[in-house]
């Protein structure tokens, strides 16, 4: 199971925030997934299975579930009202589609950025490298983040840089300890999930060379290190498995019933 994390704020406001905000940051945070709804869900009554929270409505066909028996939103995360399935013969009568960014869009162009910005960074600082292009990690559950935890930073590149298209990498970095180097989005977008501090973005830097010069610099630096760092300190990690957020979407798709956004052109509107 893959999951992902979110941050929650250790405050007294805990309590009114997971319940209301984590709702919508948890969707906005899934990695690489878009929502699709279909045009003619509005007048489509879906017949689904009657489920003990009684209020069974919104039926969310999870593309990637084909096969893997769907969660029960009510049963594990109290979220009444949905029902998910992976049978993608009741594509007509679900009220909406997830399908993942992978689903969707197979190339990434900008991939190449960002193996240009590596090989530019490199010429300056020292990077180890693991993976099917590196040193091989040892298998098992865990282990991404266990040689993180090595490390002082992080370089959490995106192969696609598109809104909210923050992926897994930057909260390994975060379970691992180290300071992630982000590349993806723009800063500000980052800042939906971290604390400005949290992360360095390249864009904050006019070149890759000054870049080099702050990592550097911040390697030697105790208080540059915990500049960076003692944010962790008030927050604690909230991990999330993909079930909860097909959930979640359901929800979304649920509260948003009867306004219906039609993308004609996937393109155009991914790229927008
Ligand atoms: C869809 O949008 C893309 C990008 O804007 C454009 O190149 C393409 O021609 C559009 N396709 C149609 C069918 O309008």
């Amino acid at each position: 199971m893959h999951s992902d994390l979110s941050l929650i704020k250790n405050s007294a406001l805990k309590g009114i925030f997971s319940l209301v905000g984590l709702a919508a940051v948890n969707f906005l945070l899934l990695p690489g997934i878009c929502l699709l709804n279909l045009s003619d869900a509005s007048n489509a009554e879906p017949s689904v299975p009657v489920s003990k929270d009684n209020n069974p409505k919104t039926l969310l066909l999870v593309w990637a579930l084909k096969g893997r028996e769907p969660p029960g939103c009510w049963e594990y995360f109290r979220i009444s009202g949905c029902t998910i399935t992976g049978d993608r013969r009741r594509y007509n009568e679900a009220d909406g589609v997830l399908m993942r960014h992978w689903d969707v869009v197979h190339k990434f162009p900008q991939a190449r950025f960002r193996v240009h910005f590596y090989n530019h960074l490199k010429e300056y600082i020292k990077i180890d490298i693991f993976g099917s292009a590196g040193t091989i990690l040892p298998e098992g559950k865990g282990s991404v983040v266990k040689m993180i935890r090595r490390y002082r930073f992080y370089l959490a590149f995106e192969n696609s840089q598109h809104t909210d298209y923050i992926t897994e990498k930057l909260w390994n970095a975060v379970r691992g300890g180290a300071i992630p180097v982000v590349l993806g989005p723009s800063r500000k977008n980052y800042e939906r999930f971290l604390p400005p501090e949290a992360f360095i973005h390249v864009d904050d830097f006019n070149t890759v060379q000054e870049l080099a010069q702050y990592l550097l610099k911040v390697k030697d630096s105790p208080s540059l290190i915990t500049m960076h760092l003692s944010w962790r300190k008030d927050y604690s990690l909230y991990f999330a498995t993909w079930d909860e957020y097909y959930c979640t979407v359901c929800k979304v798709v649920r509260m948003r019933k009867g306004k219906i956004d039609v993308v004609k052109n996937l393109t155009a509107w991914f790229y927008s």
